[in-house]
């Protein structure tokens, strides 16, 4: 939530920090803003609402300068004004700062100290740069010391990735980071700041991490990391082995699309990294041995990773025959559950950033239960706070919805679960051949993904003109159901509902009216025909009805019918028609398919 990039020592900082906020786009895009400086005396602010196209826009040639600071926000504190986009500035126009998180205690610490100061925004992080002002103007100190200050007045568990600049030292950067992404980005003769690899790829692949309660000085030709106990730490960067060309949209119109005509070609990959030709794991066997303990597996995720997880619970239990909870990250956090002894915690997230499922990491770390993060971004906080790290690999997800990340995830628990069966000596493992279902996979999802056209069709039909919409299905069908409902109301704007099908007859088939679009998943043999009963139930009472089925249990009139597969794995197929029919209902309302509004990519506040 909420991107920033900072760039020291190139003339060249307004482009960069420019094509930095467009990669980063997708962590808000309510507005935006740069500041910049030139060393010679001219600085620049510039902050538009809207999208970075906006702001992009309404810089004009003489915008220039070596070192600069950008933001693109989600709000938090504040509208979504001009006046509160960043980067904010102090009353005398000296200090600037853009800032990705929340500062709970920013209403005490402006009444504490700046009673006199004229605010222009409604921001908490007008107070942060106001508050560093205060210390430099009225109580004399340097920046540097300041900045300190005003870190160590925020409250506990404050969540902040600062850049902050002082017009009085243009070629200076300070950065500072609790709980919010920052990554240093080492550039052939300038340095760099974002919250994420992908804005800066362009100039460097060289990337320092930095840890929370760290504060940086950053200037053209030098870093200087500080520790919270002021301890100066020397730090080896890592490289990010992503071409940066996977960002970029290519051919097609929005990421979304890209994304989802991506998914066959992720699962052959991943299939490839975690599987010999033959079917043998490569799962690293420290990984397993430590779930071979276990007595129970958590997997912990928000929003559709937790989709992918329930899911996954099915695998685990029929695959290793484990008892297997799945939960919702904000819940869980705050619910003191009861473990068993021998838990062991699976983190799945796309981003490796959420700060819901952090917060679990965060409490079941520090019980010294053992904890493991499948991610797609390496180096990410969850993926680097865990005892251990799946990467999904699937590239770059830019789209604010989540599509390749939830098959991926999806099939790597497969993996695992394959993995940990057999090296329990368990003959269902052993005989699964998941190297050659997932093959299967692979073809299906692409017979899907040719037919898109049809889903254009049917979005027209079904969607585009409803209000609300339901999708069905029992057991691993309700929980794709889940998912494709609300892949349908994050990008359509439809109220849209994931049910159990055998529930809808228990309260909710009140809201079926004349032509309530219901779609059917029935791709599991014990349960396909009574979902086809309770989507009959709705007909009856006037809704349009839609069938996903597989080709072993279709049945006349079925309105898509998926290649057989292992049932367990049907998910990654069925839920591709609910992706495609969810893009084109956004598009064919005339909506932003990849910025839905009010959300962010990567959800770093609780
Ligand atoms: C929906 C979507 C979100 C994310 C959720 C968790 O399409 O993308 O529901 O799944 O915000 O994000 P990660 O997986 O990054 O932890």
């Amino acid at each position: 939530m909420c991107g920033i990039v900072g760039v020291t020592g190139n003339d060249n900082a307004v482009k960069l920090l420019i094509h930095g906020l467009e990669k980063l786009e997708y962590r808000g895009y309510d507005s935006a803003g740069i500041y910049v400086n030139d060393q010679d005396g001219h600085d620049y602010l510039v902050k538009r609402k809207g999208a970075i196209s906006n702001l992009k826009a309404a810089i004009t040639p003489d915008v220039h300068g070596s070192t600069g600071i950008g933001h693109t926000r989600w709000a938090t504190h504040g509208g979504v004004t001009v006046e509160n986009a960043h980067p904010q500035f102090s009353q005398d126009d000296r200090f600037y700062l853009v800032h990705n998180g929340v500062i709970e205690n920013y209403k005490e610490l402006k009444k504490e100290y700046l009673s006199d100061v004229k605010f222009t925004s409604q921001t908490d992080t007008e107070v942060v740069v106001q508050l560093v002002d205060h210390f430099v103007v009225t109580e004399g100190m340097d920046t540097r010391d300041a900045f300190l200050k005003t870190i160590s007045l925020l409250k506990d568990g404050a969540s902040y990735a600062f850049l902050l600049m002082d017009r009085e030292q243009p070629d200076t950067l300070y950065v500072a980071k609790n709980k919010s992404p920052l990554l240093i980005g080492l550039a052939d003769g300038f340095n760099v700041v974002c919250s994420d690899s992908v804005a800066m790829l362009n100039v460097t692949h060289n990337f320092l991490e930095l840890k929370d309660g760290e504060v940086v000085t950053v200037k053209p030709d030098s870093i200087d990391i500080e520790d919270s106990e002021g301890n100066h730490v020397e730090r080896k960067p890592f490289y990010v082995d992503t071409d940066p060309s996977e960002a970029d949209k290519g051919i097609y119109p929005y990421y979304m699309l890209k994304e989802i005509n991506e998914q066959p070609n992720v699962l052959r990959k991943l299939s490839q990294k975690y599987l010999s030709e033959d079917g043998q794991s490569k799962i690293d066997p420290k990984i397993l041995e430590a779930m071979k303990a276990a007595d129970r597996l958590y997997i912990v995720g928000a929003g559709t990773s937790y989709h992918a997880g329930l899911v996954g619970k099915n695998m685990f239990e029929k695959l290793v025959g484990i008892p297997t909870e799945v939960e919702v990250a904000s819940e869980f956090a705050y619910a003191d559950p009861l473990f068993s002894e021998k838990p062991f915690f699976i983190f799945l997230t796309q981003s490796g950033e959420t700060a819901d499922s952090r917060v679990v990491l965060q409490n079941v770390t520090k019980r010294g239960f053992p904890t493991l993060t499948i991610t797609n971004v390496q180096n990410s906080t969850l993926s680097r706070e865990a005892d251990y790290t799946l990467l999904l690999d699937a590239g770059p997800e830019i789209s604010v919805a989540s599509t390749k990340a939830y098959t991926a995830q999806i099939a790597l628990e497969a993996i695992l679960a394959k993995s940990l069966g057999e090296s329990l000596g368990l003959k269902r493992a052993a005989d699964f051949n998941l190297r050659q279902q997932l093959g299967l996979v692979a073809t299906g999802m692409q017979a899907v993904i040719d037919e898109k056209d049809h889903f254009d069709e049917v979005s027209k039909q079904y969607f585009v003109e409803a209000s609300k919409a339901f999708y069905i299905g029992r057991g691993i069908d309700y929980y794709v159901s889940l998912e494709a409902a609300l892949k349908l109301k994050e990008i359509s704007y439809i109220i849209a509902e994931g049910f159990a099908s055998g529930e809808l007859k228990h309260g909710t088939i009140a809201l079926i009216e004349e032509g309530t679009p219901v779609v059917a998943i029935a791709t599991q043999a014990k349960t396909a025909s009574l979902t086809r009963n309770n989507l009959e139930e709705t007909k009856s009472r006037g809704a349009k009805t839609f069938t996903i089925s597989t080709e072993s249990l279709a049945e006349d009139g079925d309105d898509i019918v998926l290649q057989d597969v292992d049932e367990m794995l049907t998910p990654l197929l069925s839920v591709v028609p609910a992706q495609l029919l969810a893009y084109y209902t956004s598009l064919n309302k005339g909506l932003n398919v990849d910025r839905p509004r009010n959300l962010a990519k990567s959800v770093t506040v609780e």
